[in-house]
């Protein structure tokens, strides 16, 4: 059996969508970006909602929005493109801590880490869990900080009452291995009239006002660039398929959860692994499920015979960023400077997680799993 990391779940209607879009004959930013849009901050629950063409751009845009320059705290357990914004927006990335539990940032050691160069924080809500964001904005309140979440692995987790996005600027990732994909693509979500304004406007080039809606004003040739931009722009056939992935995500998410349950139920308790915990009055969505294996067990050995069974089992992510060769040269960073995020790094493993898994797939990866605990404990 060839079970992957992950699939998309895709059927006719995403490509029917797509086939509309092509057939009308406007393909980029129009009409199905904005329906996106207006669907997508309605189940964030937040005023606006900026489609770009990926995650890192809303990043950089969430920041520069903010116009101000410094120091962001974030975790070194994330993917790059986390740190990387922040150096590509013209900041300092300053790494903290997380908890090995929840996989997410500590709000304790954010605080540890404030100067007074420090600007903003970016909270990673890992892996379909929201960071622990009630402690977060009172530290960014108290201090006056900017909060720009990193919420690509999260679309549809909630931390108590609050969707991950709607607590301050969201942005989020609609890559194929995300809870809801366009292939490539990304959003900002935001209240913030300002931040919605520089947004839209630095994705199309610093043009101040759509294509689409340039179109139904008087002078449609009239483009004012009121800023040096971008092209970030999200096309309609994307966002046509991110229309129809929108009315799914809450069943997709269902469907994760319940894989997850699964997956807790027959792991659990086994030696040598530990599965992942949902925060007390949380709601995980589990883009990705990841256990951590004991100190007895070789890991690259694990994952080799996983693979052997036809298992995409993998990891995200190693190294953690501060040991990336970019941030030991620019940043002065060392092993053991972050002995946490180093640990995990080196002991998790993300097994397949998708929706359309099923009870046989299920099983397959648990008893593919126990044949490799037995083959690489020592
Ligand atoms: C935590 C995190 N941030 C940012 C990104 C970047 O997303 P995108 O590929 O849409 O730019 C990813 C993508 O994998 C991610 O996992």
């Amino acid at each position: 059996m060839k079970i992957p990391l992950c699939v998309p779940f895709m059927d006719n209607v995403e490509s029917d969508a797509v086939c509309e879009v092509l057939k009308s004959g406007w393909l980029a930013h129009g009409p199905r970006c904005k329906e996106f849009e207006e669907q997508f901050a309605k189940y964030i629950g937040v005023k606006y909602a900026v489609a770009l063409n990926s995650c890192t751009s809303a990043l950089q845009l969430a920041i520069m929005a903010q116009g101000r320059r410094g120091e962001i705290i974030l975790p070194s357990f994330t993917f790059v493109a986390s740190a990387n914004s922040i150096v590509t927006s013209g900041c300092k990335p300053v790494f903290a801590e997380i908890e090995y539990e929840t996989r997410n940032i500590d709000p304790i050691d954010i605080e540890k880490r404030i100067t007074k160069d420090t600007v903003g924080i970016m909270p990673v809500h890992y892996g379909g869990q929201v960071c622990r964001m009630d402690e977060i904005m009172e530290i960014a309140d108290k201090h006056g900080l900017f909060v720009v979440e990193d919420s690509a692995e999260t679309i549809g987790g909630l931390y108590n009452t609050g969707v991950g996005g709607s607590f301050a600027t969201g942005c989020f990732s609609f890559y194929p291995t995300k809870n809801m994909t366009t292939g490539e693509g990304g959003i900002l979500t935001t209240n913030d009239d300002k931040v919605k304004e520089f947004a839209s406007t630095m994705r199309g080039h610093g043009i101040s006002s759509s294509t689409w809606a340039r179109e139904r004003v008087e002078k449609p040739w009239f483009r004012a660039a009121v800023m040096a931009g971008f092209n970030y722009r999200m096309c309609d056939i994307l966002a046509a398929v991110g229309v129809v992935q929108m009315k799914k995500i809450d069943e997709m998410n269902e469907l994760r959860r319940k894989h997850a349950q699964y997956l807790n139920k027959e792991l659990e308790g086994l030696d040598g692994i530990t599965v992942p915990s949902e925060m007390l009055g949380c709601k995980h969505v589990y883009q990705m499920y990841t256990i951590t294996l004991g100190e007895a067990v070789d890991r690259t050995r694990f994952l080799a015979l996983m693979r052997e069974k036809g298992v995409g089992a993998s990891v995200h992510f190693d190294p953690p960023v501060h040991l990336q060769p970019y941030y030991v040269d620019a940043y002065g960073c060392k092993k053991g400077d972050f002995p946490v995020s180093e640990r995990l790094a080196e002991t998790i493993v993300t097994l397949p997680m998708y929706p359309a898994l099923n009870v046989e797939e299920l099983d397959y990866i648990v008893s593919s799993l126990k044949d490799a605990l037995r083959g690489s404990s020592g």
